[in-house]
C-alpha cells in the first residue's frame, strides 16, 4: 500500500501548501513510508478509484484544503485521511464562527465583528467603519474570515488606516474578520491525538524581525526568530496548551491542529484561530514543535496516517 499527500490547490496559499506537501513526503519517506503526492485537481477521482491510498495527508491551505470540500470527496472516495471531518472543518475555518465556538466554551478571544463586503458598500463605508471603531477602539486587526497564512491582514493602528485595509482584505476573501488588537506575544500551540486523545506539543513563540508576521516573514528563513518553547512562565505555558486542546475539542477536530494565540503582558491568552491544515514547511510552526518535543516528524506524521487507515 501506499498514503496520498494532497498539495497545492487553488487557494492563495497554493505555493505554501506545495512546500509543505514536499516536506511531509521527505520525513514520510525517511520513515519508510511509500509516499505519493498529488494536486487536488479533477485527475484526484479517477487516480485513488485506480489505486486506492491506504490513507491520505491533507497538506492543502486555504479554500477548498481547509474548509472541508476536499475532505467530502475523500468521504465520497471512502479514503480514510489524517485530520478533522467536513463538518468540523467548515466551522473551524470560519475565523468568526470558531471564535463564537471556542467563546461559547468559555475561552477567551478578542472582541471582534464579521463585515461582509456587500454590507460594507449597503450600508456604506464611512458610517459602518466609525461604527466599528466605536464599538471595538484601536488599534485593530483585518483579516480574511477564511484565509491564512496573513494574506490579506493588517494592523490598523488610526482610523485613517481602516479603509485601505478593508480594501487589502476584501482582496483575498468576501468577508472581513475586524477583531480587537491584544499587544502581545504570538504563540503557536499545535496539537496532535496518536489514539490517547489530544496533547499540546510545546508552544512555539514568534518574533518577527520587522514586528509583523506577515506572509515574508513566515516564508522566508532568517526574517523571524522563534522561540520553542516559548518563553512564557509555566503559569502561561500551561494556559495556552489548555487552551488549544480546548478548542481542538470545542470544534470537534481531529488528530492534528494548531491554534494561534495572544498572550498578553499578564500571561492571558487569547484565542485568534485555529488551523486544521497547519503548516508544514521549513519554517511552519508544527514541525519546530515536534521538534521542540524530541519527536521525529516523519514518525509522528506515518503514525497520523496509520491511525487514520485503521
Ligand atoms: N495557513 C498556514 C499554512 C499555517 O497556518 O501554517
Ligand atoms: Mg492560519
Amino acid at each position: 500500500g501506499h498514503v496520498l499527500i494532497l498539495a497545492g490547490g487553488l487557494s492563495y496559499e497554493r505555493e505554501v501548501s506545495i512546500r509543505s506537501g514536499r516536506r511531509v513526503a521527505e520525513v514520510l519517506r525517511a520513515a519508510g513510508v511509500d509516499v505519493e503526492t498529488r494536486d487536488a485537481d479533477a485527475t484526484l477521482v479517477p487516480a485513488v478509484l485506480a489505486d486506492p491510498p491506504d490513507a491520505v495527508f491533507v497538506t492543502l491551505h486555504g479554500g477548498a484544503g481547509e474548509d472541508g470540500a476536499i475532505r467530502s470527496v475523500l468521504e465520497l472516495l471512502d479514503v480514510p485521511y489524517v485530520g478533522a471531518t467536513p463538518d468540523a472543518c467548515r466551522v473551524a475555518f470560519d475565523k468568526p464562527t470558531a471564535k463564537a465556538v471556542v467563546r461559547s466554551w468559555g475561552l477567551n478571544t478578542p472582541d471582534s465583528v464579521a463585515l461582509p463586503k456587500e454590507t460594507f458598500h449597503d450600508l456604506g463605508a464611512t458610517a459602518v467603519l466609525a461604527r466599528i471603531i466605536d464599538r471595538l477602539g484601536l488599534p485593530l486587526f483585518v483579516k480574511p474570515s477564511r484565509g491564512g497564512s496573513a494574506l490579506g491582514a493588517s494592523m490598523v493602528r488610526t482610523a485613517e488606516e481602516l479603509p485601505a485595509a478593508m480594501v487589502g482584505c476584501f482582496a483575498y476573501g468576501d468577508t472581513a474578520l475586524i477583531e480587537r488588537y491584544v499587544q502581545g506575544v504570538e504563540v503557536a500551540v499545535s496539537v496532535v491525538d496518536l489514539g490517547d486523545g489530544p496533547v499540546a506539543l510545546p508552544p512555539v513563540e514568534i518574533v518577527p524581525d520587522r514586528g509583523v508576521y506577515d506572509y515574508a516573514a513566515r516564508y522566508t528563513a532568517g526574517q523571524t526568530e522563534f522561540f520553542a518553547p516559548a518563553r512564557l512562565s509555566p503559569e502561561a505555558t500551561e494556559a495556552c496548551a489548555g487552551m488549544a486542546v480546548a478548542a481542538h475539542t470545542a470544534l470537534g477536530l481531529r488528530d492534528i491542529s494548531r491554534t494561534d494565540l495572544i498572550v498578553d503582558a499578564d500571561g492571558k491568552p487569547y484565542f485568534l484561530e485555529v488551523n486544521v491544515a497547519p503548516g508544514m514547511t521549513e519554517t511552519s510552526l508544527l514541525p519546530m514543535a515536534a521538534e521542540a518535543a524530541g519527536r521525529d516528524l516523519g514518525t509522528l506524521c506515518k503514525g497520523l496516517l496509520e491511525l487514520a487507515a485503521i
